[in-house]
Parts: structure tokens; C-alpha cells; sequence
């Protein structure tokens, strides 16, 4: 098949790369932006994601190219737009860029089209995107069918997650765009799961919401925990064996971050609210908001407890040295990341801290959000921040000097660190380990060491 992808972002330039050097169909991808589309015409991709590169500029599969013009896309026989749905302050998401898409395949259309939005975009949008179309005179003629075609992808694992699907849910409203999709993913006929439009997008939204839950729920544990001697790891391995509950999402953490859990969450809570009178059903989402807000500064309660000034009534200037900035492992996104909340909250609480961040591939892009971007949020984040957190080169670096250091990715390289060369460079020896991910027999021989949901030890 013939398929045209807009937006080059995570979603699409993944779903891209993958439908062509995987599945064998002919993409083009566009973009409005030159630079990115520079890039991947090089073979170069503009996000880091495993093993995408690779397949970029492999010569296996079908024809793959890339362009910032919707001609290129007009023979196609289906469009799939994967442009951003970004939250809005009310947590509404703001639909103006599929608006865009559908306005210029319709300036440019003339014949039937077949749209698909893998966007993550709530029930409604379809109905609101066919009163968009016809608007313009072509729609007496011809049509543009949507579906929709929700993706389950985690950063850092997305070109595996296409490879080995849980399901492929194609939500169509028509037997074309249905039949359509289905030869999309021939490959994948056994995983595919066929619904409604509507059903397909709420489908998305419902297991983003449902796995955060999760999360606030174990999370929801730690200060119980704490409070009472109780390793929570164990509890979650023991409530996990129960094969209806799983052991998946249930690692205690400074909260969910990236690009996806807390808008889902926020976009789903706003439409449920605003569909339903009965307020109480939307409860157990704002719960899970709340709790993931207080988890994600479980780490600056820490700081807070151990470098309190009784005489200034406020934290002490201390160092601080920050382990990973990106909202997870393998991957350079920050959006949502903890590390940026607990920076805020650090310099909130005392702005003469001074803060030094290492992150093995994310350093640029926290810098980057945290003096450059223009997004209402972190402008306000810069302008409180002021210029006294670094991003450094090596995890050593960060911890020099550091009157106490908090482990906030889970990155893999981090367990390979030499943590007596740690607490040799520090000027301190609190340790902080947010992803409970070392050894706590060895790390409390060497530091006051904490690590999230497990008691406290002191230093032996
Ligand atoms: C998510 C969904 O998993 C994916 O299906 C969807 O399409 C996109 O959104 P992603 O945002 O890449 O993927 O990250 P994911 O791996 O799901 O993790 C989300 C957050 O939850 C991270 O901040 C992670 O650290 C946190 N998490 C995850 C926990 O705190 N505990 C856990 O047990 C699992």
C-alpha cells in the first residue's frame, strides 16, 4: 500500500520508518519543518529511539522518503496523521494541528480520501474534523473517510513495540477504511482488534489512565511503607503474582512522566467531566493526578529532611548532584520528567541550591527546556530557576562537591557506577536512590542512604 505519515514526531516518524522497512508498504512522511526533513532525507533521525536509525536507513522493506509538501501525499491510499494533540491549561487537548492536516488534504484533494488519526485525540474529534471538510466545496463531491488508529508504543521501546504488538486496534466507522487498515497490517492479522472510531480512541485514552493508576496506586503506598518498616518492592512482587493484577506498572517511583500519562489522564478527566453530570465518576483520575503530583517530589522531601535549617527555617544552600533527567531510561525526553519538578520545587523551596544535572543522552534537551523552551510552563520554570543548574558531562561531575545526590533515572549505566569514588568526590553522603535500582546493602555501607518505598537505612 501506498501510505502517506503527517508529523514526524515520536509517533509518526516510528509508525513511518516501521510500516515501510517492517510491513513493506511505500511511506512518505511529511513535515512542515525543513530541518527535520533535511535530517532524515541524510538517514539521520532527529529523535533518539533504539533501533530506528538502523531501519532508516536500511535498503530492506518498501520505498520510504520524506518531504514538507501535502502533494507528495495526495495519491496515497491512506493518510495518517500523527501530529501533536498537545494538553491545554484546562486539560482539554487542543486539536488545531489535525485541524490544519484536514484543511490542507481538502484544499489539495480530488478524489475520496482515507484518514486515519493516530494521534491520541478524544471521542468527538472525528465528528468535529468531517464538520471541518465540509466546509469546503470539495466534500459535494468527493469524501474523506476517518478512522482511527490509536498507537501503544513506549519511548525507548517503540520499534520493538512495533514489532511485537499486545493488539493493533483499528477503530473505523466504514467497511473501506476498515478493509484499508486491516491490509495495513496483514502481518499482524491475528492482533488485530476491530471497534468503532469512538471506541478506538477512548480504548487509548482508558489504558494510559488505567497503568498510571496503577502507578499512583503502589505509589500511593510509600509514606505507609516508610512509616512502618515495610519493604513496598516486596509488596508489589507479592500483590503482582496474582495473575489479574500483573506485575507490570507497579515499580514504585518518583511518578509518571512523558509526553503521554499525564495528558491522557488530563484530556480523559476533562472530557468525562464535561460529557457527565455526575461528578464523583471522575474521582479515581483526579486521585491518580494528585498522588503522581506528591510522588514525583518524593526526592525533595528527602533533601528537605536531611538539610533542614532550624535557624533559617528553610533548606540549607547545599549542593545538590542529579542523576538522569529524561522521564525514563532510554530515551532523551524530558518532557513531564521528574527531574525538572524536583528542580523547581528545589529552587522553590531555596533559591541559593545549586544543582548539578547528568544525564547519559538528555542533557541538551533539559537544558534546553529549562532556559529556551517557550512553552507557558517552562517559561515559568526558567524564570524561577534563575541560571544556577548545570547539566555536566560525566555522572562523576554531578556528584562532586555534592552534599547529597538523588538517582532519578532508572538508567542502566548507573548500576555500573563506583560508588566509593562517589562518596569519596561528595562533600556529603546522603544518597537518595528514587528508583530503588541499587544495592542497598552495599550503598548503605558507604552512604545515608534512601531508596524509594524500602525503610530507611542509616549508614552502617
Ligand atoms: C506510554 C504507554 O506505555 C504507551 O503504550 C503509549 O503509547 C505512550 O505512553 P511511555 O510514555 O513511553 O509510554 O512510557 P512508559 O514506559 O509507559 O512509562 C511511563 C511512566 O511511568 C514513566 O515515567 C515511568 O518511569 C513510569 N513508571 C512505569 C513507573 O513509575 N512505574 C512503573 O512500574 C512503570
Amino acid at each position: 500500500m501506498k501510505i502517506g505519515i503527517i508529523g514526524t514526531g515520536y509517533v509518526g516518524l516510528v509508525s513511518g520508518v516501521c510500516f515501510s522497512k517492517v510491513l513493506n508498504h511505500d511511506v512518505i512522511c511529511i513535515d512542515y519543518l525543513e530541518s527535520k526533513i533535511d535530517m532524515l532525507k541524510n538517514g539521520k533521525s532527529p529523535i533518539f529511539e533504539p533501533g530506528l536509525n538502523s531501519l532508516l536507513t536500511s535498503e530492506k522493506g518498501g520505498t520510504l522518503s520524506f518531504s514538507t509538501h501535502y502533494a507528495d501525499i495526495m495519491d496515497c491510499d491512506l493518510i495518517i496523521i500523527c501530529v501533536g494533540a498537545p494538553q491545554q491549561e484546562n486539560g482539554s487537548t487542543d486539536l488545531r494541528y489535525i485541524e490544519s492536516c484536514v484543511r490542507n488534504i481538502a484544499e489539495q484533494m480530488t478524489h475520496d480520501m482515507y484518514v486515519v488519526i493516530k494521534s491520541t485525540v478524544p471521542v468527538g474529534t472525528i465528528d468535529r474534523m468531517r464538520h471541518v471538510f465540509s466546509q469546503y466545496p470539495i466534500s459535494e463531491t468527493c469524501n474523506m473517510y476517518f478512522s482511527s488508529n490509536p498507537e501503544f508504543l513506549k519511548e525507548g521501546s517503540a520499534v520493538e513495540d512495533f514489532l511485537n504488538p499486545s493488539r493493533v486496534v483499528i477503530g473505523a466507522d466504514d467497511p473501506e477504511s476498515k478493509r484499508r487498515l486491516l491490509e495495513v497490517y496483514d502481518a499482524y492479522k491475528d492482533k488485530c482488534y476491530c471497534v468503532s472510531s469512538s471506541a478506538a480512541q477512548l480504548i487509548k485514552y482508558a489504558a494510559n489512565s488505567f497503568l498510571a493508576t496503577k502507578i499512583s496506586f503502589i505509589n500511593s503506598l510509600i509514606s505507609y511503607c516508610e512509616e512502618r518498616n515495610i519493604n513496598l518492592q516486596e509488596v508489589a512482587t507479592g500483590i503482582g503474582l496474582d495473575p489479574r493484577i500483573g506485575p507490570n506498572f507497579l515499580q514504585p517511583g518518583p511518578g509518571y512522566g512523558g509526553s503521554c500519562f499525564p495528558k491522557d489522564l488530563a484530556s480523559l478527566s476533562y472530557e468525562i467531566e464535561h460529557a457527565t453530570e455526575d461528578r464523583p465518576d471522575n474521582c479515581i483520575l483526579e486521585a491518580v493526578k494528585e498522588i503522581n503530583n506528591k510522588s514525583k517530589l518524593w526526592p525533595v522531601y528527602k533533601v528537605v529532611e536531611n538539610f533542614y535549617d532550624e535557624n533559617t527555617c528553610t533548606l540549607k544552600p547545599i549542593t545538590i548532584g542529579i542523576l538522569g533527567a529524561a522521564f525514563k531510561a532510554f530515551t532523551d525526553d524530558v518532557r513531564c520528567s521528574s527531574t525538572i519538578d524536583c528542580v523547581y520545587e528545589l529552587f522553590n523551596i531555596n533559591k541559593n541550591v545549586k544543582i548539578k544535572v547528568f544525564d547519559p543522552i538528555a542533557n541538551n534537551n533539559f537544558i534546553h527546556y529549562l532556559y529556551d523552551n517557550t512553552d507557558i510552563s517552562s517559561k515559568k520554570l526558567s524564570e524561577r530557576v534563575g541560571y544556577n543548574v548545570t547539566c555536566v558531562d560525566t555522572a562523576y561531575e554531578a556528584v562532586t562537591d555534592a552534599d547529597v545526590v538523588i538517582l532519578m533515572t532508572p538508567w542502566p549505566e548507573f548500576l555500573a557506577l563506583n560508588y566509593s569514588k562517589i562518596k569519596c568526590l561528595m562533600n556529603g553522603n546522603t544518597f537518595i536512590d528514587a528508583r530503588a535500582m541499587l544495592d542497598e546493602q552495599a550503598m548503605s555501607t558507604l552512604f545515608n542512604y534512601y531508596a524509594i518505598g524500602k525503610p530507611h537505612r542509616e549508614k552502617n
